[in-house]
């Protein structure tokens, strides 16, 4: 098992083929599906939903790790715990009741997450850290798959590196530090080091596919730039 996870975002994948690509890019050694829900009111630009979510699902035992770029939030959640999101994250802003929609993801048998836009500040963690599986940085404003990575966002990261770390020192349980936007075989090294375990990339992945069609390339490349990676401590 690694320490680090490598999470794809379907996002850039071929659509007209979505379940061999979600196959092929777990059998290719990634560990987590992420799946880019997009509502063209929180962000413009409209993606998938529940009914792409439970389809995909037999094509995979990885977890699926549901990105909610969507306002309003609520009614969403049990769709996509019904359609086999193991994940369900979301950005605060678009919640009007934080804490209740955190809550409703673990009744609803999921992994809750709060995704901080690159402007967003940290206060949203202070009083939620035991509700909380996941925290998502975004390192692009969220919305589309192709953007450069804002370096802001690794500063950030070790911002809640520091949070995560004194929330398990102080008994809390382990919350997984992922970022989206922008990571590529030449940054996801820094990207490491900054304190992140759970990596998000689109068009790095599904841009890259081998000659025989697969991603065991650049999943490799990924992987082996994570074990360069020194200095911080690794994930749990
Ligand atoms: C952006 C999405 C990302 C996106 C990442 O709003 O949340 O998950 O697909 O794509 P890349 O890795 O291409 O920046
Ligand atoms: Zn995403």
């Amino acid at each position: 098992m690694s320490e680090f996870r490598i999470a794809p975002s379907i996002l850039s994948a071929d659509f007209a083929s979505l379940g061999e690509e979600v196959a092929l890019v777990i059998e290719a050694g990634a560990d987590v599906v992420h799946f880019d829900v997009m509502d063209n009111h929180y962000v413009p630009n409209l993606t998938i939903g529940p009914l792409v979510c439970q389809a995909i699902r037999p094509c995979t035992k990885a977890p699926i790790d549901v990105h909610l770029m969507v306002r309003p939030v609520d009614a969403l959640v049990p769709m996509f715990a019904r359609a086999g999101a193991d994940i369900i994250s979301f950005h605060p802003e678009a919640s009007e009741h934080v804490d209740r929609t955190l809550a409703l993801i673990r009744e609803q048998g999921c992994r809750a997450g709060l995704v901080l836009n690159p402007a967003t500040p940290l206060a949203v963690l202070d009083h939620v850290m035991d509700r909380l599986d996941l925290i998502l940085v975004m390192s692009v404003n969220p919305g589309f798959g192709g953007q450069a990575f804002i370096p802001e966002a690794l500063r950030k990261a070790q911002a809640i590196r520091r949070r995560i770390d004194a929330h398990t020192a102080a008994g809390g349980a382990p919350i997984w530090l992922e970022i989206d936007g922008g990571v590529k075989v030449d940054n996801i090294r820094a990207v490491a080091e900054a304190g992140v375990d759970t990596f998000v990339a689109g068009s790095a992945i599904f841009g890259a596919r081998d000659p025989d069609g697969g991603y065991r390339g650049v999943i490799n490349a990924l992987r082996q730039e994570l074990a360069g990676a020194g200095g911080s401590r690794r994930a749990a």
